[in-house]
């Protein structure tokens, strides 16, 4: 099959700030795929919090370090062409990726190294299978930060003894993932979300919710006076004072939106050998641990919560629910969806 060429649908931006508004509707290039790299005609990206964040200028000069910039990290889609040594995949196969940080998910055709491309189960969905490789993989990675292991999981090796979790903004992308998996794992799970939110992560497996704007959701306080061994903190501005009271004497915190304060913290309890720990994560997202976990959606172990789906055409409405911190699981948005009239 050659390369399409010509020119594509996309939506990128060309300046920090501006919020979903700053989000331009453009036709581009179609891109060519480079030595190791595959050409995907993209059928699904997802929003992540990230995407907002690097347009806000969290990272500038870095990220994105040069405009205009075609946004999406998580990628799913069919391999229309292969760059020169690329084995392993043929065009028609149905894949699932990840691109970051140079992204290029909001666009009909996306490049990828074929080293970040794994393939998709015919059982999972585009919309399902492209939620997992930032948010799910994440969710992965933080559990096994903290020593939690998952089932399926053989890369934990600390102790498998159940463990109490603690799971915060439980109901957002990456916190309705880390349920369900120290849930998959035998672990006790406490989570916090909004009142709206309880009964969800209920039935995503957690056996305590807590309101986050009462008393005891402010304090992160177990209704049942558990102390946590883990906390996969999904929430933001939480200090360590508030962590300190709730964890057991080896409890670990891993933190997934690090900043300086974050840093500082763990670096002094390493220093002063503290057993109760915080651990700042920067996810990779790795093939083996998003087709470990593509084979637990493929099994229905696994279920991603979608909490909207846009077309390429209104991506930035989905980019300003995801900027809104208030979205109820995953943000997708899905490529050669038709615009609702
Ligand atoms: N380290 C990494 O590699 C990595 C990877 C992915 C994400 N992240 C970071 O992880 C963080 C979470 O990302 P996400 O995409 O999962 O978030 P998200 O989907 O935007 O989370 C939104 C959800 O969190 C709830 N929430 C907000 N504040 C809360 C609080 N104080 N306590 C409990 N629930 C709260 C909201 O509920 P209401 O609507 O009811 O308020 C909403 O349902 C972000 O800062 C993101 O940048 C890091």
């Amino acid at each position: 099959m050659a390369a399409p060429s010509g020119t594509m649908r996309a939506v990128q931006y060309d300046r920090y700030g501006g919020g979903a508004q700053g989000l331009k509707q453009v036709e581009v290039p179609i891109p060519s795929p480079k030595k190791g790299e595959v050409l995907i005609r993209m059928e699904a990206t997802s929003i992540n919090v990230v995407d907002c964040r690097f347009k806000n200028g969290i990272a500038r000069p870095f990220m994105p370090w040069k405009f205009p910039f075609i946004s999406g990290f998580d990628l799913a889609g069919e391999v229309v062409a292969l760059g020169a040594a690329v084995s392993g995949f043929k065009p028609g196969d149905k894949v699932i990726a990840i691109n970051f940080p140079n992204g290029g998910g909001l666009a009909e055709y996306a490049v990828v190294s074929a080293s970040r491309t794994v393939a998709r189960p015919p059982e999972v969905s585009a919309v399902d299978g492209v939620c997992v490789p930032m948010a799910a993989v994440t969710a992965l990675l933080a559990l096994r930060r903290a020593g939690v292991s998952v089932s399926l999981d053989t890369t934990t090796t600390t102790t498998t003894r159940p463990k109490n979790v603690l799971v915060t903004a439980a109901s957002g992308a990456v916190g309705h993932f880390a349920v369900q998996l120290a849930r998959m794992g035998g672990h006790s799970v406490t989570a916090t979300c909004g009142a709206r939110n309880l009964g969800l992560v209920r039935s995503l497996g957690a056996d305590e919710a807590l309101d986050y704007k009462t008393p005891d959701g402010a304090k992160l306080r177990s209704p049942s006076g558990r102390e946590y061994d883990a906390v996969v903190h999904c929430a933001t501005g939480f200090p360590w004072s508030v962590f300190r009271p709730v964890l057991a004497a080896k409890g670990t915190v891993v933190d997934i939106t690090p900043g300086f304060v974050s840093g500082v913290t763990a670096i002094l309890q390493m220093l002063t050998f503290s057993k109760k720990r915080l651990v700042p994560l920067l996810a990779a997202s790795k093939k083996e641990d998003m087709e470990l976990l593509l084979g637990m959606l493929e099994q229905g172990r696994l279920k991603p919560v979608i909490d909207s789906r846009h077309p390429l055409g209104s991506a930035h409405e989905g980019w300003a629910k995801s900027m809104s911190g208030h979205a109820t699981g995953k943000v997708v948005v899905e490529i050669g969806a038709a615009q609702p009239e």
